[in-house]
Order: structure tokens, then C-alpha cells, then sequence
């Protein structure tokens, strides 16, 4: 039995692919800021957060990089600058992190799929459909949007092949019920995507099942299977808790899971196949799955970069990890989606934390410094007319922030503390201390004053504990209060600094930020190819700077390995149904024409290049793609665009070049 004292809190398991963006961060700082929340109020938290590593994308990348898989993903997880780091970097709070690579989940993951097997809510078939590789998405025709894959907009592959499917269909009457019922799926707008896209149209079998790759967990009653990537994955959220595993023996204690935090487009993973996984192990339900939106680069979803530092480690590094924590809670609903931009997030610590908060702390904190020796406040008080409203908001603030937080409600929650803190400001300017300081028979009421602002702000670090960990601390040191006075109880109660609290100077918060310098910095940096271009390259970079690794160099023997010839493009047309290849028939300056494919037809008309020089790698393994063997590769100019697609251009030469030279 779970016990009532716990929370079970997830954030979804990176895929180690591709650098994290501060998109991605936004999930887990979420997830963060609610566990911290749960854990102020005393519950026993279990957070966790991971990585997802299995699937063909993994095994592409980790080919192109020219390691196994393994070592491609431990680099990234593990490896310096890697997701481990990032997110101590964060400030994250994680208590568990799982691997989908680690032993005791694989052996979960084939229990789980063989008992249903066994049980016949998977069965072997045959799967005829389409294929998104970086979704790793199964997709039927009906689902793609203009023929491509509805979540990211790329084109999809034909797949079929023997294949293992699970009984999805079983399950649709219960889901059904379980979304347009129950309040298990949040914001209630994606209930509604969820019904009409999926559920209404007829929910199919699933494939769980592929065989075209080999980087996953193997069936292990039928080698040359691997479990889809998604009942892998999923399976994390109870195999980290050991579920059929004996790694840990949590289970009981915290599941079922009292929120999954997703992002949008994978809600229908955790709201459809999730629960159908679940109901066929007879296992319990999360209580919550929150869909929250995306952040968006002048309205597109994230990529590397779009004239925006998005890098978190940079934007950490110049403004602290506090600053980047707030803004991502306070400027953005949680449920929705939002503009992320430099001027934004600059705009923001400007305001409400250089401005506000840490003005206020200074102001207060100086100014008891001032007047009372050695920072001690006269325990001799005397109220006025002033302190009643300060004190009513104060007094009232730790219900509203927990109505909003339990509604996962963050910008909520921190408007209503960042009010606080401008009423704080506001008694300031009413109270006028600076004032009262000048009239020795003021000073019971100018400690008054200063006790009721140091209460207001110890408040509101509490509260802002879950948000901003670091600097709360630095508030608490300052108002000079200790462990008793930080805690989810103290924050209800006002009046709990003693009467004679004493005060200790600390440095400012948060340093103002100069606009428009600071945009110019981050253009220039932004300019440099080498800070933005190459996934996981620059915190390496930024971490040794003492004794720089050597580059790593190719030797002249390493690059005449490499054969580049000139072609001429004797014949070219597209290969029956394939959206992307086309097929070429070069003249190399060899005894036969060769034969490459290349997937460009994106790009270019076939006709379009008959006659063209082009430039060919000649020595490259032969591979068949679509049956057709390709015999080297066609050599392009290729530019990732903000949306994430790809923009390529054929690299074609002085036609009076002829055909057959080698590059050198
Ligand atoms: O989806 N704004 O992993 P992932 C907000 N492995 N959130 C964003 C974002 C953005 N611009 N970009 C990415 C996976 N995310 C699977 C999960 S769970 C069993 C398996 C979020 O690395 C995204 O919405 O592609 C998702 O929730 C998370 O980052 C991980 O994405
Ligand atoms: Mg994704």
C-alpha cells in the first residue's frame, strides 16, 4: 500500500541524443521546484528523473560517431558537460536517475513483456505502416498530417515486418472513460486532443516489437526482436522503483506515481499507452499525468539555436542557475506554450529579481544594519496605521501559493509572493525609515518596522525555497533566520523572527543587468560557431581551460583515406516510393558508371541535375537503402533550421572541371 505521507513525482527520461536545450531543462526544474514543495510540506518525495537510450536513433548517432552505442550514450549521460552534470549544474534534486541501459531494468523490461505475452495482451503479427525515426513513432496512415509525422512534421518511413503487437484496442472503453472522467490527464484541453486524434478515429493495436535494428532490449523469447522503445521506456517509472527487479524495493512505498510531468507531444504516450500498459499488469494507475507546453523560438519550437543563446550552461553561467529557475516558472503558464527570448529572460531578473526582490533585502537589511548596533533589532516595538495590510498579505500568502501549487500553478504561485515583495517596497516608501532614524524617540517604531519587512521577506523565501534554493538561503543568512524559522510551518505563521533578531549584511542578489550590452554579448556569442555547433562540445571546452586537449586532429594519412572524386551526373531519377532518394548515375572517370543513391529529392527535381558536376565520396562502404545498393555518397552543404528540418544543397562544381579528379 502506498503510504499517504509520499510523493512519487517523474519528469520524462531524456533521450542522450542531442545537446539539451534550455527547453528541455524546463521539465525538470518543474519537477524540481514541485518535489522541493513536497518536500518543504514534509512529504516523503521520491523524484526521478533518467535517461531513455535505447532506439535506432541512438544506434544511427552512435555509427556516425564511429562508437558503440553504449559508449555514445555513457558519454553523454556520464561524460563531462553530459545530462548528469546538467543537471547538478540546475540545482536538481533528483533522488533516484535511471538508465533504460541499466541491468535491472532490461530484465524488468523482458518480465514485463513476457507475462504479457503470455497473458495474450501481446501477440505476433505483422506491421504494415509508417515509421517517424526521430520520434521513434509508430504512426498509421490516418494519424500523419500531410503525409508526415504529426508531432514534428518530418517525413516518415514505410515500415513492415514481422512484429510483436500489444492489445491496445482491449483497453480504448476504459481509457476512454479514464481521460473524459477523471481528472487524470491535465490541463483538460489536452483531453480533448487526445480523444478526437486518437481515441475517437479507433485505437489500433500497437507495435511493440522491431527487428530492423538491434540497439534495445531483446525479446528474449525471440532473439532478433527488440521491445519498442516506448514500453521501455515507460516501464521506468516502475522498474526504478523495483518492479520486477530486486535493484531497489520502493514499489509498495511510492507507487502509484502522484504526477508524470510530459511535455506535450508525448502526452499520448503517457495518457493512452501508459494506462493500457498498467491495466493489462493489473497494476494502479498515477494518480496525475500533466501535459505541459513547449517553450517556443520566435514561435517554433526550440532547435540549437535561433539568434538566442538557448545553451543552459551558458545562460547559467552568466545569471545563475536561481535567476534561470525563476524565469522559467514565473514567466511562462505551465500548461502552455511560451516565447523564450534572451530580452525576456534578461527583462525579467531586471524587474522582479534585481529590482524587487533584491532591492528590498538590500534596503532592509542595510538600513537595520544602520540603525541598530550590530544589526539587532529594539526588542521594544511599537505598531502603527501602516502595518496592518503588509501583515494580511503576509499572513495569508502560504494558502494561496499552496492552492496554485497543487495545481502545478507556479507563475500563479510566485505572482502572488512577488506581490508580497512589492508591498514590501511599497511600506518602505510609506514607513519611511530613513525618517524615523533621524528621532531617537521613533526608534521602537522603527524597529518595528524593519521586524514586520525582514518577516515579510523571510516569508517569502520560504516559499521561494522550492524555486530558488540557492538564493533563499543567501535571504535567510541575511534576516538571520535559522532552520526553524525556514520551514513550510514557520512561513503560516507570523511573527516567528524573535523581537530581537539579528541581521547579517550579505552581497546583492541580483546585479542589474545592462540591456543592451548584454544582447550584444550573447549576438557575438552566438556568432561563434564553435559555442552553439557542436552537441556536447562546450561545456568540455568551458571546464578545461588550464591545459587545452588537444584538438582532435586527423592526420594527412587519415584524410587521403578518404576518397572525393569529381562526377558527372549521367542519369537521375527518384526511386519508386521512397519521398527522399534518388538515384544517381555518375560518370567518375572510372571503367563503369557508379551507382549512388542520396536522399536529396527533398531539395531537387531529378531532371534538374543531369549533366551536373558533383562531388562524390568513392570509398565509403556499399549500402543498400530501399534494396538499391549505393555504391559511396553524394557530398552536400547541410544546415539545420531553426524548426529542426534540415536545409541542404548539393555541392556542384565548375562544370568545365571534368570527371574523375581526385580532392585533395
Ligand atoms: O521525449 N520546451 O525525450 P526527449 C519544453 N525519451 N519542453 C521541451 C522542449 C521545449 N522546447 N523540448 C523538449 C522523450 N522538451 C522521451 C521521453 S518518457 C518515458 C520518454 C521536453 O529528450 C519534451 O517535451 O525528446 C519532453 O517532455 C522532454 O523534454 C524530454 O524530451
Ligand atoms: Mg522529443
Amino acid at each position: 500500500m502506498k503510504d499517504k505521507n509520499t510523493f512519487y513525482i517523474t519528469t520524462p527520461i531524456y533521450y542522450p541524443s542531442d545537446k539539451l536545450h534550455i527547453g528541455h531543462t524546463y521539465c525538470t526544474v518543474a519537477t524540481d521546484a514541485m518535489a522541493r514543495y513536497k518536500r518543504l510540506q514534509g512529504y516523503d518525495v521520491m523524484f526521478l528523473t533518467g535517461t531513455d537510450e535505447h532506439g535506432q536513433k541512438i544506434e544511427d548517432k552512435a555509427k556516425a560517431a564511429g562508437v558503440t552505442p553504449k559508449q555514445f550514450v555513457d558519454d553523454i549521460v556520464e561524460g563531462k558537460g553530459g545530462i548528469l552534470d546538467l543537471w547538478k549544474l540546475m540545482d536538481i534534486s533528483n533522488d533516484r536517475f535511471i538508465r533504460t541501459t541499466d541491468a535491472y531494468h532490461e530484465e524488468a523490461v523482458q518480465k514485463i513483456f513476457k507475462r504479457l505475452y503470455e497473458q495474450g495482451d501481446i501477440y505476433k503479427g505483422k506491421y504494415v505502416g509508417k515509421y517517424c525515426k526521430p520520434c521513434e513513432s509508430f504512426w498509421t496512415e490516418t494519424q500523419l498530417v500531410d503525409g508526415k509525422c504529426p508531432d514534428c512534421g518530418r517525413e516518415v518511413q514505410d515500415a513492415e515486418e514481422e512484429a510483436y503487437f500489444f492489445r491496445l484496442s482491449k483497453y480504448a472503453d476504459r481509457i476512454l472513460h479514464l481521460l473524459e472522467d477523471t481528472d487524470f490527464l491535465e490541463p483538460r484541453s489536452r483531453v480533448n486532443e487526445m480523444v478526437n486524434n486518437f481515441i475517437k478515429p479507433g485505437l489500433e493495436d500497437l507495435c511493440v516489437s522491431r527487428t530492423s535494428f538491434t540497439w534495445g532490449v531483446p525479446v528474449d523469447f525471440d532473439p532478433g526482436h527488440v521491445v519498442y522503445v516506448w514500453i521501455d521506456a515507460l516501464s521506468n517509472y516502475i522498474t526504478a522503483l523495483g518492479y520486477e527487479n530486486s535493484q531497489y524495493h520502493d514499489y509498495d512505498k511510492y507507487w502509484p506515481a502522484d504526477v508524470h510531468f510530459v511535455g506535450k507531444e508525448i502526452v499520448r504516450f503517457h495518457s493512452i499507452i501508459w494506462p493500457a500498459i498498467l491495466m493489462a499488469l493489473d497494476l494502479p494507475l498515477p494518480k496525475k499525468v500533466f501535459g505541459h507546453g513547449w517553450l517556443l523560438l520566435e514561435g517554433g519550437k526550440m532547435s540549437k539555436s535561433k539568434g538566442n543563446v538557448v545553451d543552459p550552461v551558458i545562460l547559467a553561467q552568466r545569471y545563475g542557475v536561481d535567476a534561470l529557475r525563476y524565469f522559467l516558472l514565473r514567466e511562462f503558464p505551465f500548461g502552455s506554450d511560451g516565447n523564450f527570448s534572451n530580452e525576456a529572460l534578461i527583462g525579467r531578473i531586471n524587474t522582479d529579481l534585481a529590482n524587487d526582490l533584491g532591492n528590498l533585502v538590500s534596503r532592509t537589511v542595510s538600513m537595520a544594519g544602520k540603525y541598530f548596533e550590530g544589526g539587532k533589532l529594539l526588542e521594544e516595538q511599537a505598531e502603527g496605521p501602516e502595518d496592518a495590510e503588509l501583515i494580511g498579505l503576509c499572513a495569508g500568502l502560504r494558502d494561496k501559493y499552496e492552492a496554485h501549487m497543487e495545481k502545478y500553478a507556479f507563475q500563479d504561485a510566485l505572482m502572488d509572493v512577488f506581490a508580497v515583495i512589492s508591498r514590501a517596497n511599497k511600506y518602505i516608501d510609506e514607513t519611511k525609515p530613513w525618517v524615523l532614524g533621524k528621532d531617537e524617540a521613533q526608534k521602537p517604531r522603527l524597529a518595528r518596522v524593519m521586524y514586520n519587512l525582514l518577516e515579510a521577506i523571510r516569508i517569502c523565501a520560504v516559499l521561494l525555497t522550492p524555486f530558488m534554493p540557492g538564493t533563499a538561503e543567501k535571504i535567510f543568512a541575511q534576516v538571520g533566520a535559522d532552520e526553524g524559522l525556514r520551514t513550510w510551518e514557520s512561513a503560516g505563521r507570523w511573527g516567528s523572527l524573535p523581537a530581537g533578531v539579528t541581521i547579517a549584511r550579505g552581497a546583492n542578489l541580483f546585479p542589474r543587468i545592462d540591456m543592451e550590452k548584454e544582447l550584444k554579448a550573447l549576438e557575438e556569442l552566438e556568432k561563434k560557431p564553435e559555442e552553439q555547433a557542436a552537441p556536447q562540445a562546450p561545456e568540455k571546452k568551458a571546464e578545461e581551460p588550464k591545459a587545452p586537449a588537444a584538438p582532435e586532429y586527423i592526420t594527412i594519412d587519415d584524410f587521403d583515406k578518404v576518397k572525393f572524386v569529381t562526377a558527372k551526373v549521367l542519369a537521375c531519377e527518384a526511386v519508386p516510393k521512397s519521398a527522399k532518394l534518388l538515384r544517381f548515375t555518375l560518370d567518375c572517370g572510372e571503367e563503369f558508371p557508379r551507382q549512388i543513391l542520396s536522399g536529396i529529392h527533398q531539395w531537387y527535381e531529378p531532371e534538374d541535375l543531369v549533366g551536373k558536376t558533383v562531388v562524390a565520396c568513392t570509398n565509403l562502404k556499399p549500402r543498400k537503402m530501399m534494396g538499391i545498393l549505393s555504391n559511396g555518397m553524394l557530398i552536400s552543404a547541410v544546415k539545420e533550421e531553426p524548426d529542426g528540418t534540415e536545409k541542404l544543397h548539393l555541392l556542384m562544381l565548375d562544370d568545365a572541371i571534368p570527371a574523375g579528379y581526385g580532392l585533395c
